[in-house]
């Protein structure tokens, strides 16, 4: 009799590490939903606009992704011109050992012309587009470019090592990245302190810029959403015809010099 009492106690005993365990398990999931709850109020659905994938970021619609059938018109000749991308690349002020990113590349027009200003450093061509990232693969085969790493990132995540970029920059894709908050913070982890975010965007404020409405961006929205991250605007440069140069920086706690 005595046994059998001391083995249904030890069975409970046995048994208590799993319920407590069942009961943290429990607890870490509430956690995990009531996490999932907050991200999932950082967007809201609405209907679609016109170009538009209808999902709502801090007041604005993200338009739909450019599929690699826009490569043609990224590498068009007149861009040059209509775009001074030589003054864009210059405004860069990029030294020749950094480390460069360009998110959301494309078939890698900007990465290519960093590439070259960036001889002892090295250009990663990031993008969630295969197809992207097989045209710049062409190109590196083609002029044997030594320094430009393609990377096929995520939605959520630009997979470049932490704290490691001295400058990223994006040009006419953060408008359509389907999860800009998640996009932002991953850029952040990657630049290394004091690291600066080149963003450029068309101007929405010009009602002359021949471009689709959710292609644009004012700068007050841009920086909205680059604050609600961690980023510090450091300045707008006015010397693109169509698109703001807004530069962030990732702050530095060592420097004194971070903007207010
Ligand atoms: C309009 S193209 C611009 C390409 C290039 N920056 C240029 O100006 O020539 C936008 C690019 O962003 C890419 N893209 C969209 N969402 C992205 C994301 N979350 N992460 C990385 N790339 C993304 C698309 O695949 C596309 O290649």
């Amino acid at each position: 009799m005595m046994n059998s009492v001391m083995a249904k106690m030890s069975k409970t005993l046995a048994i208590l590490p799993l319920l407590a365990l069942g009961s943290e398990l429990c607890t870490a999931k509430k956690a995990a939903n009531a996490t999932l709850a907050v991200s999932e109020q950082t967007y809201t659905q609405k209907t679609p606009t016109r170009g538009g994938t209808g999902k709502m970021y801090m007041d604005r619609e993200i338009s739909q992704v450019m599929g690699h059938l826009g490569a043609g018109w990224l590498e068009r000749s007149e861009r040059e011109r209509e775009e001074r991308t030589d003054l864009l690349v210059k405004n860069l002020e990029l030294k020749s050992d950094e480390t460069v990113a360009d998110i959301g590349a494309g078939s890698g027009y900007f990465t290519f012309r960093m590439a070259k200003l960036v001889p002892e450093g090295k250009a990663f061509a990031v993008d969630i587009s295969k197809q992207m990232l097989a045209i710049v693969k062409g190109r590196i085969g083609k002029f044997k470019t030594e320094n430009v790493v393609p990377v096929l990132s995520t939605i959520t995540d630009v997979k470049l090592p932490e704290n490691s970029v001295d400058c990223v920059l994006i040009v006419d894709a953060y408008h359509e990245f389907s999860h800009p908050r998640e996009m932002g913070l991953s850029i952040l982890k990657a630049l290394k302190p004091g690291g600066r975010l080149v963003l450029i965007e068309y101007r929405l404020e010009d009602p002359k810029v021949p471009i689709k409405r959710l292609h644009k961006m004012t700068q007050a929205q841009s920086q909205k959403e680059m604050k609600a991250i961690g980023f510090d605007w450091k300045e707008t440069r006015d010397m693109l015809p169509q698109q703001h140069f807004m530069v962030y920086l990732k702050p530095d706690p060592k420097s004194k010099n971070t903007p207010e």
